[in-house]
């Protein structure tokens, strides 16, 4: 599959089969985020990969996981992330969202389904999965093989503003 067909064919899964994802499937799920970049190549994300009953349940105090199999918490380092030195922006959420796109993508080109999730109490999350505080759980990404219909891989034509709307051109 070219990458535009998965950027395409990826959607938002709420709905999860009661089907394990393969251990193959997941190393390179995991592996796509090993491969990533981050800002000054400083690498400030971890990633708790979470399959278990137990574990799942946990995630579930703070989340709806909408039944997924599997989920990664995808936790930011603060300290250890780049900072702009001008402004002192901190690029921790940025590097841990790209890791979360590269995870997602490779999941849809692996035939499973995915959901971003950042709609979580971190608090929660933190205290159930013993982070110390210096690790901040980012993203969740929820993952498994989808039970819902799949959604046209045409449709960003109305679910996307128009391109003229995102995309502007410098003016000489
Ligand atoms: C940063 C981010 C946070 C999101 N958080 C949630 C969430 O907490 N729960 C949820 O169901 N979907 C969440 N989503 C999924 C978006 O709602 C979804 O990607 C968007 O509506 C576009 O739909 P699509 O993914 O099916 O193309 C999130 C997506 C992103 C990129």
């Amino acid at each position: 599959m070219d990458f535009i067909e998965i950027a395409k064919k990826r959607y938002s899964v709420r709905g999860y089969q009661d089907k394990k994802v393969e251990e193959e499937k997941l190393e390179k799920i995991l592996e796509a985020a090993h491969v990533a970049p981050t800002a000054a190549n400083l690498q400030p994300i971890r990633l708790i990969v979470v399959q278990s009953r137990e574990g799942l349940a946990k995630i579930g105090k703070g989340a709806n996981l909408y039944g997924a199999p599997l989920a990664v918490i995808v936790c930011a380092d603060h300290g250890k992330a780049w900072v702009r030195p001008f402004d002192k922006k901190q690029t921790a959420d940025i590097d841990a969202s790209i890791l979360t796109d590269h995870m997602m993508l490779q999941a849809t080109e692996l035939g499973l389904g995915s959901v971003w999730i950042c709609y979580f109490k971190p608090d929660v999350i933190s205290r159930e999965f013993g982070l110390p505080d210096d690790l901040e759980p980012v993203n969740i990404l929820a993952v498994g093989y989808s039970d819902e219909e799949a959604a046209d891989p045409e449709r960003h034509s109305q679910t996307r503003i128009p391109m003229e709307e995102l995309v502007s051109y410098e003016t000489v």
